[in-house]
């Protein structure tokens, strides 16, 4: 472990990490209607905690009820949250683990909006509807944009207040950010649309805000989806932003007071390649009903999944940009189970290639998500320059305990994710966690067991000690 790669600490500007796996975010609809938190979210972060990540990337932390993605995930837009974020802190810290918020903005990507939204569109830096769900929006005033601006200063000072150890802003995969960075979204005729020096204004204004809110000794790190794939699914559309309009949009972020970079994929979420792997239609066919009010594209979407005459439509427009990527960075490492290899090479790094050339581009550390649970893959991306550190989110909900097991040697866990995708098409409607089968040798009791496990301890046996937490930072 001494001289592994993995285990050495990384370095930030003003943070630094006792290794170089971070819990990517995951969204589960864990807390209360409201945007107020529960022992569920602290029992979920306290997992992987303990199983060894270096540090956790909250999920989607709304900075603004008009910007969540969906109700029941804990916001940051007011100052009534801090003792409840501060207490997901000082649990994860227990571990010698950093905690780092997720802020974010959903813009028009807004699955189910919730009844304080009901009465409004979303906003976003366009009027055009979103062509994958078929989201409603309005293009934001310069007033609103401001206000957004000062929404995620606030968010920042907040998440500093809670004793937490950064924030990342949220600005890929298809959220509001995107939806100002994109070329293939982005139609606005203001300074803040058209060029790309016009269109990463509102992350760069967001950025130094938060740099005049908090100062220069927080850490701020932004995620991006190095490339758009815009038209992946929708091929009518325009493919949006390439890679060097992401390697430049970098650069002026690390200006403008960034500290490091979190490298993603893709202009919607989900997206064919993040997270990348299969699209159960036995799943989603049980969950999208949840949706079917949102968009003026969603009935059409469900008969899609449903009739299994109309399935291969679908495929054929989910899976027709996966045949077009890349060749793998470098292939896995020897496994000697052939299907765990297939599966591995299909997926494993893919964001490393971007990752790579970004990584040349600027001095702030880079860190690469999709596709990563192979120790010695993982070390090969890190050792070779692909990128600083490595975030993991499927893996890790299968295997809390991943990082643990590198730690004692093991190249791969004894039940790896098969990137299914059954957890990510659950969550619209179910608790997240692992919904293979297959990984509970097919015992259903035991798999729902696994899933049910966030919900232990229960609130009410630690209530006491949470209104103590409150009370005591009025
Ligand atoms: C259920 C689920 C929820 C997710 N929620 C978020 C999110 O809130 N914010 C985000 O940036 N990424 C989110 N992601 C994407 C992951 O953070 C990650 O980047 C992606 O799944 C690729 O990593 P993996 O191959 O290790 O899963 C989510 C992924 C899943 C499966
Ligand atoms: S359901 Fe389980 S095996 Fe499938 S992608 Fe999610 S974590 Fe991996």
């Amino acid at each position: 472990m001494e001289n592994d790669i993995i285990f050495k600490p990384l370095q930030f500007r003003n943070l630094t990490v006792k290794n170089r796996v971070f819990r990517s975010s995951i969204s589960g609809r864990w807390d209360n209607y409201d945007g107020s938190g529960t022992q569920a979210r602290i029992n979920w972060e306290e997992k992987f905690a303990r199983g060894g990540v270096g540090a956790i990337i909250t999920s989607f932390v709304p900075v603004a009820i008009r910007g969540r993605i969906m109700p029941n995930y804990a916001t940051i837009h007011c100052d009534e949250r801090i003792p409840f974020w501060r207490k997901v802190g000082e649990t994860v810290h227990k571990y010698d683990c950093k905690f780092i918020v997720q802020l974010s903005h959903s813009g028009r990507q807004q699955d189910i909006g919730g009844v304080e939204n009901l009465d409004k569109k979303a906003l976003s830096s366009t009027s055009n509807t979103e062509s994958f769900h078929g989201f409603l929006c309005q293009a934001m005033t310069r007033d609103e944009i401001q206000d957004t601006i000062q929404h995620f200063a606030d968010g920042a000072r907040r998440a500093r207040e809670a004793g937490l150890d950064g924030v990342e802003l949220h600005s890929a995969n298809g959220y509001l950010f995107t939806q100002f960075l994109s070329s293939g979204i982005n139609n606005r005729k203001d300074e803040y649309g058209g060029s790309l020096e016009n269109r990463a204004r509102f992350l760069l204004d967001v950025i130094r805000a938060i740099r005049k809110e908090v100062g220069t000794d927080f850490h701020l790190q932004f995620k991006i989806s190095a490339i758009d794939y815009n038209n992946a699914v929708t091929f009518w559309d325009n493919p949006g932003n390439t890679l060097a309009d992401s390697i430049q949009i970098c650069q002026w972020a690390e200006e403008a007071g960034a500290d490091g970079v979190h490298v993603s994929v893709g202009s919607l979420f989900p997206h064919p390649l993040n997270p990348i792997g299969g699209f159960p239609f036995d799943v989603i066919t049980r969950t999208y009903d949840t949706m079917l009010s949102s968009g003026i594209y969603t009935t059409r979407n469900y008969l899609l999944f449903r009739y299994r005459l109309l399935n291969p439509i679908f495929n054929f427009l989910w899976n027709r940009v996966k045949k077009n990527l890349p060749p793998q960075a470098f292939s896995g490492h020897e496994v000697e189970d052939q299907e765990m290899r297939k599966l591995l090479e299909e997926h494993q790094g893919r964001n490393l290639l971007a990752a790579r050339e970004i990584k040349k581009h600027v001095t702030i550390p880079v860190i690469c998500t999709g596709g990563f649970q192979q120790a010695s893959y993982i070390r090969k991306a890190i050792d070779d320059k692909y990128c600083d550190g490595v975030s993991i989110a499927r893996p890790l909900i299968a295997n809390n305990n991943l990082v643990h097991d590198f730690a004692v040697g093991k190249d791969l866990p004894d039940k790896p994710c098969t990137y299914c995708n059954k957890c990510l098409l659950n969550v619209i409607e179910n608790p997240l966690g692992c919904y293979e089968l297959a990984r509970f040798d097919g015992d259903y009791e035991e798999m729902v067991q696994e899933v049910m496990s966030v919900f232990h301890p229960a609130q009410f046996e630690t209530h006491k000690e949470l209104s103590e937490v409150s009370v005591s930072h009025e």
